[in-house]
Parts: structure tokens; sequence; C-alpha cells
């Protein structure tokens, strides 16, 4: 199978948090599709960002972006519904917590949106392998969940070309995301290694020139 066309998703968590939805629509000027949207419980993670009513009031102030939503979080089947609701189009829950994974990832195919599953650094592989069949992406994370502006973790690079390979051998079709400290040479790394979406917060934000750094992720 070809690869999948590379898509950048800027985190907006870098973006400005007194004025989000000018972050979005400048998201949406360069022509961009994707909007990644971070949220953090100060449980699962040491920090907290925001919630559901966040992304409805991006819907209201005219976003289209399509919401790619990190649910860092606990108990993420608890919080779904809200998500779906306010406009997410898709949610990505860990596997670390406890709680019924398979029913959460059918539960957001119910309401509607594409389903996704994420493993931190110490997490295997192995983990998420039982729900392969049953998602429309995997995010691999390239640090640990909580905070933007990390260094990416190039010893995650194993962990992609794994789950690249499973998808290439099962002949499955989910995205393959990374997440964290993810610039243009990093952003390289991962798609020699498999990854085909990126999750770009401080890189991008930060960029001096956003159209190239579009452009440059696009030609990946
Ligand atoms: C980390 C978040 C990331 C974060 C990435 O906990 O899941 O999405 O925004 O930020 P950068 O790109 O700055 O590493
Ligand atoms: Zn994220």
């Amino acid at each position: 199978m070809s690869p999948l066309t590379a898509i950048l998703a800027p985190s907006i968590l870098a973006g400005d948090h007194a004025n989000l939805a000018a972050s979005a629509l400048g998201v949406a000027a360069l022509g961009l599709k994707w909007l990644h949207l971070d949220i953090m419980d100060g449980h699962f993670v040491p920090n907290l960002t925001f919630g559901p009513e966040t992304l409805a009031a991006l819907r209201r102030a005219g976003s289209k972006l399509f919401f790619d939503t990190h649910l860092m979080l606990s108990e993420p089947h608890q919080y779904v519904e809200a998500f779906a609701k306010a406009g997410a189009n898709l949610i990505s829950v860990h596997i670390e917590p406890g709680y019924d994974h398979s029913a959460t990832l059918a539960r957001i195919r119910a309401l509607g949106c594409q389903c996704g599953i994420v493993l931190n650094p110490g997490t295997p592989a192995a983990a998420i392998e039982p729900h392969l069949n049953s998602v429309d992406l995997v995010l691999v994370m390239t640090v640990q969940p909580g905070f933007g502006g990390q260094a990416f973790r190039r010893d995650m690079l194993p962990k992609l070309q794994q789950v690249a390979a499973w998808r290439r051998e099962r002949g499955l079709s989910f995205r393959l995301e990374v997440d964290g400290g993810v610039d243009l040479d990093t952003a390289a790394e991962c798609r020699a290694a498999g990854a085909d979406t990126f999750v770009a917060g401080t890189s991008f934000f930060r960029s001096k020139d956003q159209t190239a750094f579009a452009a440059a992720i696009a030609r990946l």
C-alpha cells in the first residue's frame, strides 16, 4: 500500500490561549485541514488545559477544521460523548488507564467520530495490538505527555516501525500519528519510520514562516 499523504496537525496547546479562535483561524488560513486539541485532567498527566466547551466555542467562532482531539484523561470514557457533541471529529484515548478500551472506541464511532488509540513512551507497542482493527488512528507519543516544548524521543522510532509493519502486513489503513517534539527534522525521521500524521505545537506556532513549515510537511 502506498504511504498515506502527510498531514500536519498543529497543536493549539502552543497557540494563544487568550484568543484560541484566532489561532485556529490562522491554521485554516494556511490551507491546513487538521487541528490537534490536547485535553489534560491534572491526573493522568500533571497539567490542565481545557474541556469540551472550548471546542464548542471554536466551532461557534467558525472553525471548520478537523478536530483531532487527544484525551489525556484517567477516565476518558466519561467524556467522549461531551467531546463528540462539542464538535470533535476524531477522539483519541490512551491505552494506559484502566477502563473498557474496546467499548470506548466503539462508543466514539457510534457517536459519529473517528477513533484513535494512544501509547505513552513507556508503553510497548504490543499493548495496542488487539485494537489495531478497530481504530482510525494510532498515536505514538514521542514525549511523556503533559507539556509542550519537550525534546523528541528518538528511541520511539522502533515503536513507530513496529506499528507501521503491522499495518502493512495486515492490510490496515489507520493513520499513524506522532506527537511531541516534532519539527521538520524529527518529522522526516518519523516519516521514514512510517508516520503520516504530524502534531506540531511549539515548532509550528513559533515558526517565522508557517506557510513554508506546512509546505515542508506536505512534501514529506
Ligand atoms: C504533549 C501534547 C502535545 C503537545 C506537543 O502532552 O500531547 O500535543 O502540544 O507540543 P510540542 O510540539 O511543543 O512538543
Ligand atoms: Zn497531543
